[in-house]
């Protein structure tokens, strides 16, 4: 199977983005769509492009010709007839694409393999009327398709696994990461990054923090491109609502994927996000996004500080560098505020078994503080003034504070916990393995690291805590720990290690 002809059925922003990449890669391309016009105005846009990359000297102008040139528009569904593999990125309905498989069907060869690029669909399900769903498997990409450089490669019960090998060699042909996956909700990509948004979600709905200080801490605490509320405004609640609550229902409602009940009201109320105007945030004007942190109380400050260095709150040395040069008091009494970096529980859980002047008392995340930002974090007793006083020693160095809520796990690492937990998940299921989940979600989602590289960074018993204390305080099953997680934590293992005698 070197799939040399290959047809592409649906010329939307998908399959002209196919076609491209298959004929740069030197493929013929037969690309066909029911609208009239479809195809031409597909081809211009593929011009269009590569003179783009022409002009930034990605390619000379007769590769881009060359490209160009292998594209032929098909006049008919009959014009695939000699085609390897056939490739549909047509409307994304399950009845659509299973005529459009019954009907290639009757026209290709039988050795010729049929690709979905379905993002939501079940691959199964397309196969389940065909003749021989053995050559249905799905090949999904991501927009725009030339510039995200990864694509999974969905083997359904039935696949020939020699359909799945051959597209995954394809796929490298034409430069992108593949991402083996077996059939099912999200495949991986939109799997793995579930817990970013509902966990986000959960956070805004116990009032943790505000929408900004949430995508605040996780850019600038965690390094994330867009915070989970941002990047609902930018998709809009009308398409990522649905989404959450059909994953959530195909997982039989298993509380990991569990949805805000806030994301449903804000949707049915039109607060959409960019298409609305309104979201989280207003869109209002152009100029305006994320609310900046607010400015630092005036004056300078002279506090005096505590903090444990052994024991349930202990603040290591490398987060009290980030007050350099302030003495730490000998003891809370002599203090105005007890800073605490509770690592197994909340703030309130340990001031209680401290028995500490809870209105004095301040936590910061250990994880995920450095000089471009850190997360301070109160309990329902910390007074105003203890919080202003930390956080104008931290401003007078010129590191941001965000100031949240109690939470186990605060912000960042709680995030971070959830994503890394749902990822040992699916490698558990065997639905991926963990270095193609790491490359789905570096790849496919853009975010700072891998899950499975994450966790190791991290360590796995801190993971592990943080998911304990979550689980522990809120009684949730959505934070009952993966078997994958407690036993590589138990072991000594690396996050990602396979079982051995697999
Ligand atoms: N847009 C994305 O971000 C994205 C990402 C990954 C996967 N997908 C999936 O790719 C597929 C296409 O998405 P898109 O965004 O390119 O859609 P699109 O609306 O831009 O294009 C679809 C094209 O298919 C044509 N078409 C519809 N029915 C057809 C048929 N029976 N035969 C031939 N042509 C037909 C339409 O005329 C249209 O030109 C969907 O299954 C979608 O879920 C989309």
């Amino acid at each position: 199977m070197g799939f040399q002809r290959i047809g592409v059925v649906g010329a939307g922003a998908m399959g002209l983005g196919i076609a491209q990449v298959c004929a740069a890669a030197g493929c013929s391309v037969r690309l066909f769509d029911v609208t009239p016009g479809a195809v031409e105005r597909a081809l211009d846009t593929v011009k269009k492009d590569l003179s783009h990359g022409v002009s930034k000297g990605k390619l000379s102008q007769d590769e881009a010709d060359a490209t160009v040139a292998r594209i032929v528009p098909a006049r008919e569904l009959q014009d695939l007839s000699d085609s390897d593999l056939v490739v549909e990125a047509i409307v994304e309905r399950l009845d659509a694409k299973q005529d459009l498989f019954g009907a290639l069907e009757a026209i290709v060869t039988p050795d010729c393999v049929l690709a979905t690029n379905t993002s939501s669909l079940s691959v199964t399900a397309i196969a389940a009327t065909c003749k021989q769903p053995q050559r249905v498997a799905g090949w999904h990409f991501f927009n725009p398709v030339p510039r995200m450089r990864v694509v999974e490669v969905i083997q359904a019960p039935r696949t020939n696994p020699g359909v799945v090998d051959a597209l995954v060699e394809l796929s490298k042909r034409i430069g992108h990461r593949p991402v083996a996956t077996s059939d099912s909700p999200g495949f991986v990509v939109n799997h793995a990054g579930r817990a970013f948004v509902t966990e986000g979600l959960k956070l805004l709905s116990e009032r943790v923090a505000d929408h900004s200080v949430i995508d605040g801490i996780l850019r600038s605490c965690a390094g994330f491109r867009m915070g989970p509320l941002e990047l609902l405004d930018l998709t809009g609640l009308d398409v990522s609502v649905p989404v959450m609550e059909s994953i959530h229902s195909q997982y039989y409602g298993d509380d990991r994927y569990r949805p805000a009940v806030l994301a449903r009201t804000r949707m049915v109320a039109g607060l959409l996000g960019r298409k609305t105007k309104q979201g989280f945030y207003s869109h209002d004007s152009a100029k305006e996004g994320p609310a900046t942190i607010a400015a630092a109380p005036v004056g300078t400050p002279n506090v005096r500080v505590w903090w444990p260095v052994e024991g349930p709150g202990a603040v290591s040395s490398n987060v009290a560098s980030l007050l350099g040069g302030i003495t730490r008091q000998p003891a809370p009494d002599h203090a105005d505020v007890i800073l605490l970096a509770p690592t197994t529980g909340d703030l309130s859980t340990t001031i209680g078994a401290m028995a500490l002047g809870a209105a004095r008392t301040v936590a910061i995340d250990p994880y995920f503080s450095g000089p471009s930002g850190v997360t301070l974090m109160t309990s329902p007793a910390t007074s105003s003034t203890t919080v202003d006083a930390l956080r104008a020693l931290f401003e007078a160095r010129q590191i941001p504070v965000y100031v949240v809520a109690d939470s186990p796990g605060y912000v960042a690492p709680r995030v971070v916990a959830c994503i890394i937990n749902l990822a040992c998940e699916i490698a558990q299921q065997g639905i991926a393995s963990p270095a193609d989940i790491d490359a789905a979600v570096r790849l496919g989602l853009g975010y700072p690291a891998g899950p499975f590289e994450w966790g190791d960074r991290l360590g796995l018993r801190t993971v592990l805590e943080i998911l304990q204390a979550l689980h522990k305080t809120f009684g949730d099953q959505r934070y009952r720990p993966s078997p994958w997680l407690v036993r590589r934590a138990t072991l000594g293992l690396s996050l990602a290690a396979p079982d051995r005698a697999a």
